[in-house]
C-alpha cells in the first residue's frame, strides 16, 4: 500500500490534538504508512537544509526551520496579507506588497527540496491550504513524479478578486501541476470553473500568457466535516459537564447565545455583536433573559488589520456592556483566550443558540460541532452565515446573511424563541447532515480519488 504523504504549513504538536482535523489525518497516518511535513515554528538565522524527523505521539512528522525574513514573506505577507483578504474577498483589507512573493515562492521550494529526499516514488501527497499553492509545481520541478494533491481549506474567489493577487496566472498554473484539487464548496469549484473555462490568453507584463491547461487536474468538492458522534461523547464528558455547571452557576436561567471564532475580520464578529445589540434594542424582554458569550482566540496579531479588527470589537463591546448591562446583569461576555475541546463541547451543549456569522468561511466546523454536542432532548438552534461553505450543508440552519445586522438579529429571536419541537426537528437533519460529511469519510474519499486502486478502501460517499 502506498505511503500518504500530508504537507501543511503548521504540523500538529504535542499533546491532545486540537482541532477535529488534526485528529482526522492523524487517524488516516495512524492506518496507513506515511509521516507529516512542514513548518518546524521555529525562525532561525541560516536557512535550513534539511528536516528534521520526530516522532510526535507516535505520528512521524517531518520540520523544517524557516528564517525570520522568508517567514514574515510567506506567512504574514504573500499567504495571510494577500492571498487569505482576496480569497475572503476581502480586497480593502489586503496589502499588496508584490515582493512578497519572492519569498512565498522560495519557501514553497524551500519545501520541495527538504521533501524530496525523504519521499518513495509510489507516496502520496497531499498538500494543504493557500500557504502552499506552488509546492506542487516545485516538487515537478525538482522531478518528483508522484500523485500529488490539493485541498483548499478556504473559499476559492471570484475571478475579480483573483486578478488583483499579484501572480495569479502562476499560482493557477502552480494549481494546474496537481493531480486533484478539492475544495470546501460547490459555489469554490463554480468560481474555480468559470476562471479556468473563461481565462483567454492575454499579454501579462508584456509577454504573451498561454492559457493554462487544466486539463489533468481533477476538480471537485470535498466538503470537509467533523466527529459529531465524538463530539457529542465529548459534550457529556467529566471536563465539559464541569463547564456546564460553571455556566449554569453564573447563568442562572439565561439563555446563552454562544460564538466561537478565531479573532479574524472574515468571521464577520463587529456586525454580530451588532445584530445582538439589535435584538436587545428590538425585545426589552429579551434582557435578563438571555447572555452572549464570544470567544475569540487571539490570531495572527503581528497583522495589522488583525490589531483593527480586535480594537473595533473592544470598542463594540463596550458599547453594548455600557448600553445595556446593569450592575446586576450583563447582557455580553467576550473572552480573548482558546480554550480546550472538552470546555468548548461544554459550551456548546448549554447553548440555546449557536452563532455563527462570518462573511465569508471555507466550511466553519464551529457549525459542525455545535451540532455535534447538542443534547437531542434539547437541542439548541443554529444561526448560520449563508456565506459560510456550511450552508450548503445545513440548510435547516435559520441563514442568515450577516451583513444585514437586522435579518441577524430577528434569526437570533427566531432561535431563541424556537418551540421544542421545532428544535428537535430542525437538529435531527442537522446531526444526520454533520454524520453524513463526516471529517474520516472527507478524508477517505479525497485520497481515494487521488489514487484510485491504490489504496485499500474508498468511499462511497457523493459529494
Ligand atoms: C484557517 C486556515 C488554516 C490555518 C488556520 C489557523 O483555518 O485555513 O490553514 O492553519 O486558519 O490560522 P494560522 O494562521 O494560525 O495557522
Amino acid at each position: 500500500m502506498s505511503r500518504i504523504v500530508i504537507v501543511s504549513n503548521r504540523t500538529p504538536g504535542k499533546g491532545p490534538a486540537a482541532g477535529g482535523l488534526a485528529v482526522a489525518l492523524r487517524k488516516v497516518l495512524g492506518e496507513r504508512e506515511g509521516f507529516w511535513f512542514g513548518w518546524s515554528g521555529k525562525l532561525t538565522e541560516q536557512p535550513a537544509r534539511a528536516a528534521r524527523i520526530e516522532d510526535i505521539d507516535g505520528l512521524e512528522v517531518a520540520q523544517i526551520d524557516l528564517t525570520r525574513e522568508d517567514h514574515h514573506a510567506y506567512y504574514a505577507g504573500f499567504s495571510n496579507s494577500i492571498l487569505w483578504p482576496s480569497f475572503h474577498l476581502r480586497l480593502d483589507l489586503a496589502t499588496i506588497e508584490s515582493h512578497w512573493y519572492e519569498g512565498y515562492r522560495r519557501v514553497n521550494q524551500q519545501f520541495a527540496r527538504a521533501l524530496l529526499p525523504l519521499l518513495k516514488p509510489d507516496d502520496i501527497i497531499w498538500v494543504h491550504d493557500y500557504h502552499l499553492i506552488p509546492l506542487a509545481s516545485e516538487l515537478r520541478q525538482l522531478g518528483a513524479r508522484n500523485r500529488i494533491g490539493f485541498y483548499l481549506h478556504i473559499p476559492f474567489p471570484t475571478a475579480d478578486a483573483l486578478y488583483a493577487i499579484p501572480h495569479h496566472e502562476e499560482l493557477m498554473r502552480d494549481l494546474s501541476r496537481y493531480d486533484l484539487v478539492g475544495m470546501q464548496a460547490k459555489r469554490d469549484v463554480s468560481a474555480f470553473t468559470e476562471f479556468a473555462e473563461h481565462q483567454a490568453p492575454s499579454t501579462f507584463g508584456g509577454h504573451k500568457v498561454q492559457a493554462i491547461d487544466f486539463s489533468r487536474t481533477e476538480i471537485e468538492a470535498f466538503p470537509i466535516g467533523s466527529d459529531p458522534d465524538a463530539f457529542a461523547r465529548l459534550s457529556i464528558s467529566p471536563a465539559a459537564t464541569k463547564m456546564v455547571h460553571r455556566m449554569k452557576r453564573a447563568l442562572g436561567d439565561q439563555r446563552l447565545i454562544l460564538g466561537v471564532d478565531r479573532l479574524d475580520y472574515s468571521k464577520g464578529l463587529p456586525q454580530r455583536i451588532e445584530a445582538y445589540e439589535k435584538l436587545l434594542a428590538n425585545n426589552s424582554r429579551m434582557r435578563r433573559s438571555v447572555h452572549m458569550l464570544q470567544v475569540a482566540p487571539p490570531s495572527r496579531d503581528s497583522i495589522k488589520e488583525y490589531q483593527e479588527t480586535s480594537d473595533t470589537l473592544d470598542a463594540i463591546c463596550g458599547r453594548v456592556m455600557g448600553h445595556f448591562a446593569e450592575p446586576d446583569w450583563q447582557p455580553l461576555t467576550y473572552v480573548k483566550r482558546a480554550y480546550g475541546q472538552p470546555s468548548l463541547a461544554g459550551l456548546y451543549r448549554m447553548a440555546r443558540v449557536g452563532l455563527v456569522t462570518p462573511l465569508r468561511d471555507g466550511m466553519n466546523l464551529v457549525a459542525h460541532e455545535f451540532v455535534g454536542a447538542q443534547d437531542p432532548d434539547d437541542p439548541g438552534a443554529l444561526v448560520l452565515s449563508r456565506f459560510a461553505g456550511a450552508a450548503e450543508i445545513f440548510p435547516e440552519a435559520l441563514l442568515v446573511n450577516p451583513f444585514d445586522t437586522d435579518e441577524t438579529a430577528e434569526a437570533l429571536r427566531m432561535a431563541l424563541d424556537m418551540p421544542l419541537d421545532e428544535r428537535k426537528e430542525r437538529w435531527q437533519a442537522l446531526m444526520a447532515a454533520a454524520r453524513k460529511y463526516n471529517v474520516d469519510d472527507w478524508a477517505v474519499s479525497f485520497l481515494a480519488r487521488l489514487a484510485p486502486g491504490t489504496l485499500e478502501k474508498s468511499s462511497t460517499r457523493d459529494v
